[in-house]
């Protein structure tokens, strides 16, 4: 949300390609950056000197240090160009094999910024006692796990992991490292004339190649934009100089890479560096809020999160780099089978994390016992949420709800955006249309729905507003350069000053906040709300609508006197972090919170949900969304969905139908739009589109046990809720760059909505020899190991759906206005069975609210169905008993407690209530439970005609009321 927009400046909905010229002026490009600008020039002093250029950083050997019995080992490193100046070099093994990499400048005139890890990771990674590093004369290594080695080359100083001798990363390999250290300003520097303009894009600067100046070889012959940068009217102070830092990272054995969020573009990295296909800047990462982004850019969006996968048919690996402060990163192909990147950081110290996998189930696992999991939400936010800019007034609220109701739509939760607030002070409200918020919020909360209310980072400076004073007065306000005072910036309260999260100072009383009870303290408190309400943090870049590129100026001063440009990307996280936990401890016991939030880090997992923010609502944005939620779902982010509708714009009809069936299989799946969009809520549409629309709510609730049990397992393995075709099939390169069809969870269901106008038909790819049936007509569809593409229909009131032949899908089918409406309802299973007549699948409950689970009081089940002498049999079991420790080792242990399990115990009751059989060869003889007849009925099956191979429909067994419960072990036999 950008303020010209309120200001009336900007016709929204008009001549959108005029909106996006004045919306990428207000951004850089990297030449527009001195830092990138200097590391593209490297970069290409590099490629023009060829063999002959050589890295100048080596490792100082008789330095190097071993911790005893440790996988640890530190050592000095010098740079020919600057032999007074050091380095520390630290590389660690981790006991799960992942090795950091650390560099820092030691005894420099400053200190870099080295903390971007310590908010990133969950604690401190066990370092292994096992490995042990050999030293010789031209490196030291060591060799671990399966095949894995990790080489540390002296001169120069080059950092390899490989596996089975192969090269999986590469640290320097093309000599690009260079970390700019801190240096006193020159008189010569200090001169009157100007550093020159930026450098054209494409040019390059002159390259003095005399050896006799090595500096200005490998350097650049000029301090260009050292110590002050201007971008448009605003002036960067840079007190500190340059200190930027430079990294090549390379995968020789790797073609594709993914990661690195938030862009909107491909799944599969495209590259930035003028190969097909590309873009010519390199991707960004520096959260912003752009007005209007392009769907298709490397420019940077609203969170950061340094991960890159690198996958081949052969393994998976990862890269962490701990880095919070402006990072471009170039992505380059120099052979067919490998992908080189170029990481370029404003500031900060070198801190990667190299992930050896080899599986990509093993990258997601490492990763997440860095940085931990998404955190299993509640339940009911896994339903639809309604949102707007902005309901109007508490009767607003009302209303929608009563229109919700009349049309026997589901939904959860009701949001209100920035306008429920008195001149946009949070928490207060605005009295005219909200006079009784806690009234509207129970009723609300009166067929167990929510409210989620907007909270926003910025702070109105106004004297009758306590949260502002209070902050004020405790001094844990972010400063301005000059280190004194409040940093003062525009934003949509007017005059704002941002809370400094960096400061502990901040944390309990913005905790105190949200207590919905008067404080003994006397400190201010939100009595004026319920636990009922939920919190979304917006514009937490931090977004300032007057500063440079519309966040905060780099030089403003954060706690222990860190510049904002150090900790920019991870600014929002913190914000989130807060904001989660006070809603958390509202309760005694604490209750799981829902926060969602658009600015986020490596780590924001931890705190609830993101959204891929403003977006347009066009059908290349309804595409890229797909895209976007995928790459935050490989980086950690489970919890993510894009704004169905589009937040921009008065979508059509159809499309908005389209956009509901990509919303219904987004984790994240709430409905958003602009102030001065029509509104568009499901019940205003006329049919047949609103009918269309309540039965892809229905849908929704229907599988939001499939979500809850994909949420499990990725809070527990940091598998993420989406598969992308590479996770799950990661041999099969023909679907490396598919992203726009994906697997949710384990389940067995593969999805691919439609993102373009006027479809009835589109083609599925299936990579494995493999029955697929579609999940409504029961279509049969055969894929191939070779990969095939099989046709699909698609009519507007249709979404591809299949189900992976060997799936067990367990829905809850009985439509209620909200989810924990549904929490006695009975089970549907699907069985899908395999071509060889086997399948299995899971369900996972708890009471979705509390923290019960955690001491082991939840259900967790395993349906199984086996075929063997023309029996099939279906069976139920206890997976939480066999799985005692079933959690990923160290991420989350979840110990179940099979005795004392209140939560079973108030479900004991709940049924399964059908059975789905799908693709039995034959009429079944009888079906039974215990020796006892079931009530059943078959449907065979219709064999393809003539060449149409997609024209087969598989048999149908139907068992009734089979008297099974969804708690107990149970068998029944099918026999054929
Ligand atoms: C979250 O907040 C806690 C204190 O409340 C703090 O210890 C922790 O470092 C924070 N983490 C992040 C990522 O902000």
């Amino acid at each position: 949300m950008r303020p010209w927009t309120l200001l009336g400046v900007l016709s929204l909905l008009a001549a959108v390609p005029d909106a996006l010229a004045v919306k990428q002026a207000d951004f850089k490009t990297c030449s527009q950056a001195g830092f990138c600008r200097r590391g593209r020039a490297l970069s290409a002093r590099a490629t023009e000197a060829g063999k002959s250029w050589n890295s100048p950083y080596s490792v100082d050997v008789p330095s190097i240090s071993i911790a005893p019995n440790k996988a640890v080992f530190t050592a000095g490193v010098k740079s020919s160009l600057y032999p007074e100046i050091q380095f520390g070099l630290e590389l660690r093994v981790h006991d799960d094999g992942v090795v950091r990499v650390r560099m820092d400048e030691v005894n420099g005139l400053r200190k870099r910024y080295d903390e971007a890890a310590s908010w990133a990771l969950i604690s401190e990674p066990v370092v292994s006692e096992e490995i042990q590093w050999v030293a010789g004369k031209k490196d030291i290594r060591a060799k671990y796990g399966n095949g894995n080695e990790v080489v540390v080359a002296f001169e120069p100083l080059k950092v390899s992991l490989l596996r089975g001798g192969k090269e999986q990363v590469v640290l320097n390999g093309n000599g690009l490292l260079h970390m700019e250290h801190f240096r006193t300003k020159t008189p010569a520097a200090t001169g009157t004339e100007e550093p020159e303009p930026a450098a054209e894009e494409g040019s390059e600067q002159v390259v003095l190649e005399t050896p006799a100046n090595p500096r200005a070889w490998f350097e650049g012959d000029k301090e260009d934009d050292w110590w002050e940068e201007r971008f448009s009217s605003w002036t960067d102070s840079k007190p500190k100089g340059p200190e930027s830092l430079s990294i090549d990272i390379s995968f020789p054995n790797h073609a594709t890479i993914y990661g690195i969020p938030q862009h909107a573009t491909d799944l599969a990295l495209p590259t930035t560096t003028g190969e097909s296909p590309t873009f010519s800047e390199p991707f960004r990462l520096w959260n912003s809020d752009v007005f209007e982004y392009i769907a298709s850019s490397p420019m940077s969006l609203y969170g950061s999160i340094p991960i890159l996968h690198a996958h081949s048919a052969d393994s998976t690996v990862g890269i962490f780099h701990a880095v919070g402060s402006e990072t471009w990163i170039d992505v380059s192909h120099p052979t067919d089978k490998s992908t080189q990147t170029h990481w370029i950081s404003e500031s900060g110290i070198l801190d990667i994390f190299l992930m050896p996998g080899p599986t990509t189930d093993e990258v997601f696992a490492q990763y997440a016992r860095l940085t931990g999991t998404q955190v299993l939400p509640p339940q009911w936010s896994l339903g639809y949420h309604q949102c707007r800019w902005n309901y109007i007034s508490t009767d607003d609220i009302r209303t929608v709800q009563k229109r919700f109701d009349e049309e026997d739509m589901p939904v959860d939760v009701f949001w209100l955006d920035i306008e429920y607030s008195e001149d946009h002070k949070y928490f207060m409200w605005e009295e005219r249309g909200f006079p009784d918020p806690v009234e509207m919020t129970n009723d609300v909360a009166a067929v167990e729905r929510k409210m989620v209310v907007i909270v926003d980072p910025h702070l109105k400076r106004a004297d009758n507003y306590p949260v502002y004073k209070e902050a004020s007065e405790r001094g844990v306000l972010v400063k301005p350069a000059s280190g004194d005072g409040e940093y003062e910036g525009w934003c949509w309260s007017g005059s704002s000053s941002w809370i400094d999260f960096f400061n502990p100072g901040a944390w309990a009383w913005w905790k105190d906040l949200f207590k919905p009870t008067k404080l003994a303290s006397g400190t201010w408190s939100w009595t004026k709300s319920t636990t009922d309400i939920h919190i979304w943090n917006d514009m937490n870049e931090p977004s300032v609508f007057n500063g440079p590129e519309i966040s905060m100026p780099r030089d403003n001063v954060h706690f222990n006197g860190w510049e904002h440009r150090d900790v920019h990307n991870i600014n929002g996280m913190l914000f989130s972090n807060h904001t989660w936990q006070a809603v958390r401890e509202r309760t005694n016991p604490p209750e799981r919170p829902f926060v969602l939030t658009r600015s986020f880090f490596a780590g924001s997992q931890r705190f609830g949900a993101m959204w891929t923010g403003d977006n347009l609502g066009t059908w290349e944005h309804m595409a890229v969304g797909i895209k976007m939620v995928l790459a935050n779902s490989i980086a950690g982010m489970s919890f993510s969905g894009s704004d169905v509708g589009g937040f921009f714009g008065n979508p059509e009809p159809e499309m908005l139908v389209r956009w509901y069936q990509v919303g219904i299989f987004n984790p994240f799946f709430r409905a958003h739009a602009h102030l001065d969009t029509k509104r568009r809520e499901p019940f205003l549409l006329d049919e047949p589109y609103k009918g269309m629309i309540k039965d892809l709510l229905r849908l929704r609730y229907t599988m939001l046990p499939v979500w809850y049990t994909a949420f499990r397992e990725t809070s527990v393995a940091g598998v993420p809720v989406l598969r992308p075709h590479y996770v799950v099939f990661p041999k099969d390169t023909k679907g490396f760059t598919v992203d726009d069809q994906y697997f949710i969870g384990s389940s067995g269901l593969l999805v691919k909505p439609i993102t373009d106008k006027g479809v009835t038909q589109t083609k599925v790819y299936l990579p494995e020899s493999q029955v697929y049936y579609d999940y409504f007509s029961h279509l049969v569809y055969r894929g191939s190991s070779k990969g095939r593409e099989v046709k699909v229909n698609a009519e507007l009131h249709q979404v591809p759906v299949l189900i992976r032949g060997g799936s067990i899908i367990p829905t809850r089918e009985r439509p209620r206005r909200s989810s924990p409406l549904m929490r006695n309802d009975p089970f549907t299973l699907r069985v899908a069975l395999s071509k060889t007549g086997s399948a299995s699948g899971e369900l996972y409950l708890d009471d979705g609210v509390s923290y019960s689970h955690e001491s082991g009081e939840f259900v967790w089940r395993r349906f199984g169905a086996t075929t063997e002498k023309k029996v099939v049999t279906l069976t139920s079991r206890d997976l939480g008993a066999e799985n005692k420790d079933a959690a990923v080792d160290g991420v989350a242990l979840v110990a179940y407690n099979p005795t004392k399990n209140a939560f079973a115990e108030s479900i004991a009751a709940v049924r399964v209530e059908k059975i789905v059989v799908l693709g039995l060869a034959g009429k079944p003889s009888s079906v039974k439970l215990d020796g006892k007849e079931l009530v059943w009925e078959f449907t065979p099956g219709v064999a393809a005609s003539g060449k149409e191979k997609e024209s087969a429909v598989a048999s149908v067994l139907s068992i009734k009321d089979p008297r099974v419960r969804v708690v107990e072990d149970w068998a029944i036999q099918i026999a054929l």
